[in-house]
């Protein structure tokens, strides 16, 4: 039986940047994007243009990089922001403006403040405005689920009549339960006379943990496209993962009536540099790419997999990109080779230096360690340098004392401002030790949110990840440290992130930028 094409649009640098502390730079979103193409991931949604002089840029950048995928801005239903995302895709060789406005009884009341006709009026008008700079607009009814079923009739009759071909109910809250939310798109399919003219997407977000069954239940209910992100990041509790609903698609080929074009074996790789970019780290049972995922630890399971792989096994790891392309590199690999390793993962350098200087990076790393795996490269790429942020506090030398018994003592000298400052603090462990000490220098006064600590690769030799969530009177950051010390990748994690609250040109949440 032929199946239906299920597009995936991916909005990781969109609603997925919009996780508390999840921003990236420009050259991060193209990165991250590079990649997507390369899963041929239908549709990336890029930014929200108006949001920031900075989404903007990074949306131009996405869009001029970008070849095969369709590259999409978001846009409230304004003139304004519908111009600036379409000045923003001018170099993409295929875009998307994807204009929404709420539809649901409390957000117009409260928060537009506009009654229902005057939504439809601004729905109509935006997508015609925005069908004046490409045939292909997506207009979104924000709190979809929460809408009134005759009023969202009206407002899909007339966005599709206005010139959308998509048409998306995203679930903004989390609301959603599966059977109810799917056969709310079968009776709008069934009831809208010009439904056949549009493709039906979802957009669900995971508050209650329902994000991918949401999306799949509407899948069986004629939707055409997801909307979703690597690693379900997203505002809040985050949006569907798009490795989850796609390989429930593939896996479930015999259930599900449609196929999507992804490259799945792009899919690890890419999770893991979404997760060094971003600092959130994936958890070990996180389906698809989680470290446990396709760890069998029970004798039982074990011995069945053995004896027959699929006795516990529905998917393959490799299928996945599990130890894909796995080239080791290690104290000898050239240059060349470093870099095209580097270029396979997606990570270009646009000056020699640049390029020199990951060299360094990375013979200094093959110094401690034995063989270098992508993981490592990824991480030497989220460190401070390479994210061109300003290194007011640098790490110059540290010491730290743990005995049993004792407390730990640590000392550091840091470099503040190219001059050296001896510090000395002690703590309940040695990470809490250096963290006193650092912070008695670098005066953060920062909450600290988060402390995660993540093995990048296998084996004791393997370097520690850290990350560091802080928060600074709603301006949050998160530092990122790799070493093979987890101590010196507290230390390096912690002055990352202090130093990104001390950077006046930090970026912060696209929506506190004015929109
Ligand atoms: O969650 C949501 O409703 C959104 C829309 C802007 C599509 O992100
Ligand atoms: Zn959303």
């Amino acid at each position: 039986m032929s199946k239906d094409k299920l597009v995936i649009f991916d909005t990781t640098l969109r609603d997925g940047e919009q996780s508390p502390g999840a921003s990236m730079t420009k050259d991060e979103k193209v990165r991250i994007a590079k990649m997507l193409e390369k899963m041929r991931v239908d549709v990336i949604e890029a930014g929200f243009a108006i949001a920031s002089p900075g989404d903007f840029e990074a949306v131009k950048a996405v869009a001029d990089a970008v070849k095969t995928s369709t590259v999409c801005s978001l846009a409230r239903a304004v003139d304004a922001d519908i111009d600036r995302a379409a000045e923003a895709l001018k170099g993409a060789e295929t875009s998307r403006i994807h204009t929404f406005i709420a539809t649901s009884p409390i957000h117009m009341k409260y928060k537009l403040r506009m009654e229902p006709e005057q939504v439809l009026e601004r729905a109509i008008r935006s997508v015609k405005r925005a069908r004046n700079y490409t045939s292909d607009v997506e207009f979104s009814l924000e709190d979809g689920s929460r809408s009134e079923f005759e009023f969202m009739c009206r407002v899909i009759e007339a966005a599709i009549d206005a010139g959308a071909g998509t048409i998306n109910i995203p679930d903004t809250v989390g609301y959603g339960e599966p059977g109810e939310y799917g056969a709310m798109f079968k009776r709008l399919i069934e009831a809208i006379p010009n439904a056949d003219k549009a493709i039906f997407s979802t957009h669900c977000h995971n508050d209650l943990g329902l994000a991918v069954a949401n999306s799949l239940s509407a899948v069986m209910n004629g939707v055409r496209q997801v909307e979703c992100t690597i690693n379900g990041l997203g505002e809040r509790a985050g949006n569907a993962a798009l490795e989850e609903v796609v390989m429930a698609v593939r896996t479930r080929r015999d259930e599900f009536p449609v196929e999507t074009g992804i490259a799945a074996e792009h899919i690890v790789p890419t999770s893991r540099l979404v997760s060094s970019i971003t600092g959130f780290p994936v958890q070990p049972n996180k389906a698809i790419v989680g470290a446990n995922a396709f760890a069998h630890e029970s004798g039982i399971h074990q011995d069945g997999v053995l004896k027959h792989r699929e006795t516990y096994e529905i998917m393959r790891a490799e299928d996945v990109g599990w130890n894909a392309n796995r080239i080791v590199l290690g104290k000898h690999s050239g240059r060349a080779a470093v870099k095209a390793r580097f270029e396979d993962l997606g990570i270009t350098f646009d000056s020699q230096d640049a390029l020199n200087l990951a060299f360094a990076r990375f013979k200094e790393l093959a110094d401690k360690k034995h063989e270098i795996f992508d993981e490592d490269l990824q991480a030497i790429m989220s460190s401070s340098s390479a994210k061109n942020i300003v290194e007011k506090f640098l790490l110059v030398d540290m010491e730290v004392v743990s005995k049993t018994g004792q407390k730990p003592k640590a000392k550091l000298t840091l470099q503040v401002d190219g001059r050296d400052v001896v510090t000395e603090a002690e703590g309940s462990g040695p990470v809490d030790a250096v963290f006193k000490a650092v912070e008695s220098v670098v005066k953060s006064e920062a909450d600290l949110q988060l402390y995660s600590v993540n093995a990048i690769t296998q084996g004791t030799d393997s370097q520690g990840e850290v990350t560091v969530r802080m928060d600074k009177s709603g301006h949050i950051v998160n530092g990122i440290g790799s070493d093979t010390d987890i101590v010196v990748a507290s230390v390096k994690a912690y002055l990352m992130a202090s130093n990104m609250l001390a950077s006046p040109s930090a970026k912060s949440h696209p929506q506190r930028d004015g929109v």
